[in-house]
């Protein structure tokens, strides 16, 4: 099979990686906007484009004739790609443009929960005018205000670590509504947050493991959102969780699937990537995401043991019962080695120089460019490094061996999987649920 992946980063790095490792593969072809050294190894035809060009991606596709293709990235999705590679006869496993209104429309996700009656909404309502803003702010008491649409992930400001008062955030819902027409005011929840994606074919959903992603760029959860800075997974599921957690989760994205195929008349192809919180009283809805995440693709697929590519036509054909999803029973870590300075004023353009990599990690090309045998690094996110052990202890220990190992003007969490700051989720949610 010849199969075409868009997309450029370290999450298409792996998920090239895990395709191209099927017999089934016999040729990976990518549509990227650069060129990912890692990426390119893998594929037979490497195509630097337009991301944002529909028509450019699908006359692609047109050209090389893949038996389906996989969409990497939230904005391509929400863009049309899969719209544009059907008009030209291909399939994706991924979801169509209205169907990923359920990670690019805030407002979409929200009222379709509510529609039917699908538990996990916190209190929320969606304006489209100034109007009663202050009210129902002053109701919920600590607000999240939610721009509609994509804003790579800076479309949410949360009272408390984005602004203090009230005003502060009707001030920013007034600018939201300007920009896209609307804005979603909710309540503030407590918890822990946990990502879970599954494999999806409109009806069926296969879970992957549970991850925990660290979206502040330093250590303690300090410092600006960023893309995410690392993940880490347990060979069992999060310490701090209970299996009934798992199962809410999970019940939610089958009635949602359920729902946007009563909804829009099409099946929801792809990965629906929930970012849940575990509250007090049970698990809420974050929002939903309509691929597979970076960092967490990065655990997931390590773990994965069945193979992707029979996944993929499963998903497409909406025969995903008809197959056993295996993942390895292992604990996980992802840590990004990120540019000096990233995410606000990162250095740009510097070197990176590799160190050893030890046995039971694997590295993911991100924002880097090769330039006579040197990696140069952009302003995004450069490296992600994935440990695989028996416990999130070693795991950890050799992600962080691992980053450390690299040279340049860059810097990681150590944090990220210790012992010591997964005990505070523990401790939080113990004292949270009694
Ligand atoms: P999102 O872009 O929806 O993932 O939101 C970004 C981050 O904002 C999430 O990862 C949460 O940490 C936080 N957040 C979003 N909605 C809420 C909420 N209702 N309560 C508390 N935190 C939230
Ligand atoms: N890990 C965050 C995201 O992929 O959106």
């Amino acid at each position: 099979m010849k199969i075409l992946l868009v997309g450029n980063g370290a999450r298409e790095h792996i998920i090239g990686e895990k395709l191209k490792a099927s017999s089934k593969c016999d040729e990976l072809i990518v549509f990227a906007n650069k060129v990912n050294p890692g990426l390119a190894a893998l594929a037979s035809v490497y195509h630097v484009g337009d991301l944002t060009d529909m028509d450019a991606i699908s006359a692609f596709a047109k050209e090389n004739q893949p038996d389906f293709a996989v969409i990497g990235p939230d904005n391509v999705i929400a863009d049309g790609a899969v719209d544009a590679l059907e008009q030209v006869g291909v399939k994706s496993a991924s979801p169509s443009q209205e169907c990923a209104q359920l990670e690019s429309s805030k407002a979409f996700t929200r009222d379709l929960l509510n529609k039917y009656d699908i538990p996990g909404n916190p209190l929320f309502k969606v304006f489209t005018d100034e109007e009663g803003l202050m009210d129902y702010a002053e109701e919920l008491g600590t607000i999240v205000v939610k721009a509609d649409g994509l804003h790579g992930g800076k479309g949410v400001q949360v009272q408390g670590d984005h602004f203090d008062t009230l005003e502060a955030g009707i001030e920013f819902a007034k600018e939201a509504i300007k920009t896209d027409g609307r804005v979603v005011i909710e309540e503030k929840l407590i918890g822990q947050e946990f990502s879970l994606m599954s494999f999806v074919d409109g009806e069926n959903v296969v879970d992957m493991p549970a991850i925990q992603d660290h979206k502040r760029a330093y250590e303690g959860d300090k410092g600006p959102n960023t893309g995410g800075m690392g993940t880490y997974s347990y060979a069992e599921n999060l310490p701090f969780l209970k299996e009934s957690d798992l199962s809410a989760a999970h019940e939610m994205t089958v009635r949602v699937a359920a729902a946007i195929k009563e909804e829009l008349g099409e099946p929801f192809v792809g990965i629906m990537y929930g970012g849940f919180i575990a509250v007090k009283n049970g698990v809420r809805l974050i929002e939903y995401n309509a691929r597979f995440g970076d960092p967490e693709a990065m655990n997931a697929l390590t773990l994965l043991k069945s193979d992707l590519v029979d996944i993929c036509m499963a998903q497409i054909e909406g025969a995903l019962d008809q197959l056993t999803i295996e993942f390895e029973k292992k604990a996980t870590v992802c840590k990004y080695v990120v540019p000096e300075g990233y995410p606000a004023s990162p250095v740009k353009g510097e070197h990176v120089e590799l160190g050893e990599l030890p046995e039971g990690v694997d590295m993911y090309y991100a924002s880097v460019s090769e330039e006579d045998g040197k990696l140069l690094m952009s302003t995004s996110r450069a490296l992600a490094f994935v440990a695989k052990a028996d416990t999130i202890e070693e795991a950890e220990k050799l992600a962080q061996t691992a980053v450390e190992n690299v040279k340049g003007p860059v810097f990681f969490r150590k944090d990220i999987g210790t012992q010591e700051l997964i005990q505070k989720r523990i401790d939080m949610m113990q004292e949270l649920r009694g």
